[in-house]
């Protein structure tokens, strides 16, 4: 996706997620592949360290990231967990699932704060202080919510989809 356009799902997105509408599977599709997106983009910023940092979006995006991290997550605990286990049931499998979820949004939250004031920074244009330390600091970040976004479609949207599919076909009684 190119720049204007990823900056406008991004944007777009953090508007959505303050007051989400809508089938919650597809309100999720929708956060993960803004997620995706603003990783992709973090990751060119990685690449483009030190010597030819777009300043306009690292500003765009420094104020954006936050109110889009953290808009989606509430949207996650709030209405999508808890569909999560009325459908699928409590089980120590999926409250073990929804806590490491929770866990690793609160550290992806701490961790944007911090990428948030580095991004502003680099949209200043003044050179970073330590370009390796980051690079590395925005690595981790886009690492990690790749890792994230991978195992809750997995062990979350894959499961609420089929219990969908079988709620349709009657497989599911109650
Ligand atoms: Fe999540």
């Amino acid at each position: 996706m190119h720049q204007p356009a990823a900056l406008d799902l991004i944007n777009e997105s953090a508007r959505f997620f303050s007051s989400p509408d809508g089938d919650p599977l597809i309100a999720l599709e929708k956060a993960h592949l803004t997620q995706l997106t603003l990783c992709d983009m973090l990751e060119q910023i990685a690449d483009s360290i030190p010597g030819q940092i777009n300043r306009e979006t690292c500003s765009k995006l420094g104020s954006n990231l936050l109110p889009l991290i953290r808009n989606i997550h509430q949207f996650e605990e709030d209405i999508l967990y808890p569909l999560a286990v009325e459908r699928l049931g409590t089980s120590p499998a999926i409250e073990s699932t929804i806590t490491r979820l929770k866990y690793e949004h609160c550290e992806d939250e701490c961790f944007a704060e911090e990428l948030a004031d580095a991004l502003h920074e680099l949209g200043t244009g003044k050179a970073p202080r330590n370009p390796e330390a980051m690079g590395y600091m925005l690595r981790g970040f886009f690492e990690a919510m790749r890792r994230h976004i991978a195992f809750e479609h997995e062990h979350l949207v894959r499961l609420l989809r089929q219990a969908a599919t079988d709620g349709q076909h009657g497989l599911v009684t109650g």
